[in-house]
Parts: structure tokens; C-alpha cells; sequence
């Protein structure tokens, strides 16, 4: 395989968001109320971080996230992945309209292993989101920052290879370090086509335990570094069980039945999250 060639600094960071060990990671999505507001599972934010932070690899979380729910410490060595785009919200149907929204001195000031930049292949503001990525790259390079790339998914846009590669092939060409995209059929094909950048896939809406399980297996099967889920972790009725479960499959190759073991094993003793 190709090695990328990384500084030292963004291979620092990059160690501490990608486990070094296996090269995967669990990353927690918890950074929609930027867009969403109060969402099921995140409206407690605090509860829900201190809930599933021992049991993922990275957070990926929104600056206010960290100052409102986070005290000084409780992170430990636990590194974040900082959102640094927004400007829209759920209210308004064009949702493609972002510019950046932190600078990367703050990222700095707030110790972030990464920062995560969406963009809208296909969407009316394809450009402007393109151009906060590059934008942040510049930036965020010099100082040794790896950029993670959200392949976001306008309402027009099939979820399939064609698009999802062409999204994800687009961000790696920026300077991305890591692509965040969405699951298809014939994934390996996407692995293969942004490698040696990292992928790591997105869970979407909540589905099941089953399915959300089978799409992280999927996923680092076809060569994913892991996965970044969110509402099928936070939203699940046995949130530690699903991200035990997810850890399982990401770290330890647990099938999808060895790790619904994990997750039923959990049941008893399972607390939603508001
Ligand atoms: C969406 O824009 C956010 O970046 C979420 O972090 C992302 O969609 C992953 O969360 P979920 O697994 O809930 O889709």
C-alpha cells in the first residue's frame, strides 16, 4: 500500500485520532444540534459524552459542545475532532449553504486533534463549501492540523459509488486527511480509489442495532479505518451496548452476531439518552 507522507505534527495528531495499533478508530458523532438543535439523545449533551466517552476513540463535537459540557479535564487524553463549519439549520430547506465557522486559532486554543469541514458535492453552494475546505486545509496544515472531510449528502443526492466517490475522490484531492462519507455497495471500490486517506463512515439516521452493526462491519471490511455514528449509538434504547458492540467489530473484527452478543448482554442494564 501507499504511505502518505505526514509531518510530524499532523502524524502526531493523526496517531491520536487513528489508533496506531490497528489503524481504526470509533469515533462519536455528537456535533448535530449545529443544525439540528435540541436532538433526541444530545439534548442532556453532558450526560451523553460522559455516558459513551470511555468507549470511543475520538468525539466529534462542536466548539459551544465543549464549553457548555465539558469540564476542564474530563477529556483526559481523549481527542476531539472539532466541527468548524455551520450557518444553516434544519428550518431552512437549503441546507448546503455553510461557511466556516471557527478559526484555527481556537481549534489550537481548544487542543483539537482535528478539525471537520462539510462539503456539498452537487448542491446549489458546491463552491463555497469546497473553497472552506481548501480554505481550512491552508490553514490548518501549517499548524499541523489533520482535516477531517465530511462528504455531506444533499436531498437530491444517491447515497451510491458514483456519487459518494466522486465526493469523497474530490475532498482527497483538497488535502483531506480523513473522508467521512456514507456507506454503499461495492465500498471497497471508494477504500481503494481515496487510498492511503483514511475513510471513515457516517451512520445516518437511526436504523437498528442490527443494521447500523452490519454497515460498521461492512465498512472496515471493505478497508474503512472505522466508523463515525452518531444517532445509531445516541438514539439506540442501549447506547453502551451499541457502542461496545461497535467497538467490537472496529477493534477486536467481531462478526455482527459476536457483537449483538455484546449488545444484548447490555440490555438489561440499558438507560436511554434524552
Ligand atoms: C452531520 O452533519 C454530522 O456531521 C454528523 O456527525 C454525522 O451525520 C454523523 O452522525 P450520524 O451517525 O448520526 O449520521
Amino acid at each position: 500500500m501507499v504511505q502518505a507522507y505526514l509531518d510530524v505534527g499532523i502524524q502526531s495528531r493523526m496517531n491520536r485520532i487513528i489508533t496506531p495499533k490497528d489503524n481504526r478508530v470509533v469515533m462519536l458523532a455528537v456535533d448535530h444540534p449545529y443544525f439540528q438543535g435540541p436532538t433526541t439523545g444530545l439534548r442532556n449533551m453532558s450526560r451523553t459524552i460522559q455516558t459513551l466517552l470511555p468507549y470511543c476513540d475520538c468525539l466529534m463535537t462542536t466548539r459551544g459542545a465543549v464549553r457548555s459540557n465539558i469540564a476542564p479535564g474530563d477529556l483526559g487524553s481523549k481527542p476531539i475532532m472539532l466541527r468548524v463549519t455551520g450557518g444553516n439549520s434544519v428550518l431552512f430547506e437549503e441546507l448546503s449553504d455553510e461557511k466556516l465557522t471557527v478559526t484555527i486559532r481556537e481549534a489550537i486554543r481548544m487542543d483539537a486533534a482535528g478539525v471537520a469541514v462539510s462539503v456539498y458535492i452537487g448542491s446549489a453552494y458546491q463552491q463555497q463549501t469546497i473553497v472552506n475546505l481548501t480554505d481550512m486545509i491552508n490553514h490548518a496544515e501549517e499548524y499541523g492540523i489533520p482535516v477531517l472531510a465530511v462528504t455531506a449528502v444533499g436531498k437530491n443526492m444517491a447515497r451510491d459509488l458514483r456519487y459518494l466517490a466522486l465526493a469523497s475522490r474530490i475532498c482527497q484531492d483538497a488535502g483531506a486527511r480523513i473522508i467521512k462519507t456514507y456507506y454503499c455497495e461495492e465500498f471497497s471500490k471508494l477504500v481503494d480509489w481515496v487510498a492511503p486517506t483514511a475513510v471513515v463512515v457516517a451512520g445516518g439516521k437511526y436504523s437498528s442495532p442490527p443494521d447500523a452493526l452490519q454497515m460498521a462491519y461492512h465498512s472496515v471490511q471493505a478497508g474503512a479505518a472505522g466508523v463515525d455514528f452518531g444517532r445509531n449509538i445516541f438514539q439506540d434504547e442501549n447506547p453502551l451496548g451499541m457502542i461496545k458492540a461497535i467497538y467490537a467489530i472496529v477493534h477486536e473484527d467481531h462478526t455482527v452476531k459476536e457483537a449483538l452478543d455484546i449488545y444484548h448482554a447490555c440490555l438489561p442494564h440499558a438507560s436511554k439518552l434524552d
